[in-house]
């Protein structure tokens, strides 16, 4: 690879997601890695979302979101999800779903899905970080294996996102 930032980077073991997104009528949904466990009491998750996606201003406005945990064999869904906007496309009208208690996108051939209500959304470098009270979810498929991020390789096009050393990198303020 060239970047071998990108290349340290993915070694971050994450799995990779169909984040839905719900407002009123408009639902969206896009694909993302950056998803994390948080809290347990109360039950919370983030994700990290660049706010020029056509996700982000549903998700700021609907405050509410799903993560649909992709299985081993739906690098398609990745890619169909992460490789489009849906600016240009209406990436859930050729696949099936329904919506989630919050009204959020839930995909049913997923591995597991989490319903989550947005309580944090805050700005972390060029994308934002938003934490969800989990408020409903479950396993779909007990047997099945995760996709895993790294083996997407450059699906995401990050590798030329990343700077390609640690010199002269701007200094970021700490917020209290
Ligand atoms: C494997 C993979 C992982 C991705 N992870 C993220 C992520 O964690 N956060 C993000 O903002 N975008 C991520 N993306 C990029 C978005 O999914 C992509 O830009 C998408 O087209 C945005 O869709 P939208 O404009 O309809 O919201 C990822 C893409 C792929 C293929």
């Amino acid at each position: 690879m060239a970047n071998g930032m990108a290349d340290l980077f993915r070694r971050l073991t994450t799995g990779v997601h169909v984040i839905g997104v719900a407002h009123g009528n408009l639902r969206n949904a896009f694909t993302a890695s950056s998803v994390s466990m948080v809290s347990y009491r109360p039950l919370l998750v983030a994700l990290s979302i660049n706010p020029e996606h056509a996700s982000y201003a549903i998700l700021k406005s609907g405050r509410v979101f799903s993560i649909n945990v992709l299985r081993a064999d739906q690098q398609a869904s990745a890619e169909h999800f992460g490789t489009q906007s849906g600016r240009a496309v209406d990436k859930l009208s050729s696949v099936q779903w329904r919506a989630g208690r919050t009204g959020a996108p839930l995909l049913p051939d997923a591995l597991a899905y989490f319903d989550c209500q947005t309580v944090t959304d805050i700005e972390a470098g060029d994308h934002r970080l938003v934490v969800g009270q989990v408020v409903d979810g479950a396993v779909l498929d007990p047997d099945g294996q995760p996709l895993l991020y790294a083996a997407t390789g450059n699906l995401d096009g990050s590798a030329d996102l990343y700077p390609t050393d640690f010199r002269g990198l701007e200094q970021v303020r700490c917020r209290p």
